[in-house]
């Protein structure tokens, strides 16, 4: 029998392309969302990437039990990967109540509806915002940790709830996977990140900026001590960070309880870099002007990635080039993301949906 695996958040950005991930595996895959920031259409793609269909896919709140309850019921699940949550820094800081409630709110709701059906093993999506304004990197997964905004609140402070339930439970089995900044698409172009509104992120305002849906990319200060005054990040490839969750999925029986581990690459790469190295990939200009620091950006933020190399004798391949390649791909291929007409269509994939 192969193992069934409930993704939680599955139509989102790395949900979407861990479900392609699986699928190519082997594994069944049922997915939970509710497309408030994600769009069915993308299951309808990772259907013909994978060809071959999700088992199923609910409109699913992770919130609600009675519902989530009811899709365990209804499926043998193995394990669960846990993405569904909010996942914007800024807005976390004017809605804080909302993020509490989704993502430290949705993982109780799931935790609980996982030991009402004896299901023990679990993959959470935390994120390396955690360390918060890192003074060295580097950083390991024993770095201090000092989150600077609600969003990274709510992460840290569900590993803690995870690590208090396997410190009690002695049946649980966590892997919590901190990422440091997701970037690129599927190679066919069909599956990527696709932001509603203005992007709050770097890769995807340069996309727009090369396609020419938007005029310039304002780069956010170029006084950092850097080596060229931008800021730093580990970028990871999302086929590298959906390969580590089935890579984890493998893993989650290695050891009794709860494991972190960062999900980077371990390479640093300025605003201007990737600025570069995408303007070369596109053969587009990808006109910028350098202006003040945004608040609470951080100089550079970058992953030692030895442990999981260590413990399960993987590490990533993709490199930035291929970063920028894939998402111009996906950016061409899709200039407006996916159909609007798609975006509150409910679910195409798979034989249920309920909620
Ligand atoms: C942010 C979140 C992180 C989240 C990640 C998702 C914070 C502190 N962290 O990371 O939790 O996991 O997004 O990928 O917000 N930049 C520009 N111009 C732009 C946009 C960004 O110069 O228009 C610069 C930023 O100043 C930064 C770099 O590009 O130096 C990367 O920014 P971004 O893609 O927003 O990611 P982070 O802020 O690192």
């Amino acid at each position: 029998m192969p193992e069934t695996v409930l993704v939680t958040g599955g139509a989102g950005f790395i949900g979407s392309h861990t479900c392609v991930e699986l699928l190519d595996h082997g594994y069944e895959v049922v997915t939970v969302d509710n497309y408030v920031n994600s769009s069915p259409q993308a299951l309808d793609r990772v259907a013909k990437i994978a060809r071959r269909p999700l088992t199923a896919a609910y409109d699913v709140d992770v919130r609600d039990r009675k519902a989530l309850s009811e899709v365990f019921a209804s499926h043998p699940v193995d394990a669960v990967i846990h993405f569904a949550a909010h996942k914007a820094v800024g807005e976390s800081v004017s809605l804080p109540t909302e993020y509490y409630d989704t993502n430290v709110g949705g993982t109780c709701a799931l935790l609980s509806v996982m030991r009402e059906h004896r299901v023990h093993r679990l993959v959470f999506s935390s994120s390396c915002s955690v360390y918060g304004d890192a003074e060295t990197v580097p950083l390991t997964e024993d770095s201090p940790v000092a989150p600077t905004n609600p969003y990274a609140c709510t992460k840290l402070m569900c590993e803690h709830i995870l690590q208090d339930v396997c410190a009690r439970l002695s049946e649980m089995k966590v892997l919590a996977l901190r990422y440091f900044n997701p970037v690129g698409a599927h190679p066919s172009g069909l599956l990527g990140e696709a932001p509603r509104g203005i992007p709050n992120n770097l890769m995807p305002y340069v996309a727009q900026v090369a396609v020419g849906r938007r005029e310039k990319l304002s780069v956010f200060g170029d006084d950092y001590p850097t080596p060229d005054g931008t800021g730093v990040r580990d970028y990871i490839h999302v086929m590298d960070v959906a390969e580590g969750h089935r890579v984890a999925v493998e893993h989650l029986d290695d050891h009794t309880g709860m494991q972190v581990f960062n999900l980077g690459t371990g390479t640093g790469t300025s605003v201007l870099q990737l600025i570069s190295a995408f303007s070369e990939v596109s053969r587009r200009p990808v006109p910028h002007q350098v202006v003040e620091r945004r608040a609470g950006d951080v100089a550079a933020l970058v992953a030692d990635a030895s442990a999981v190399a260590t413990a399960w004798r993987w590490s990533t391949t993709r490199d930035l080039t291929a970063m920028c390649r894939d998402t111009w791909r996906f950016q061409e291929l899709n200039p407006d993301g996916y159909s609007p007409d798609l975006v509150h269509a409910g679910p195409k994939t798979g034989e249920l949906s309920c909620g």
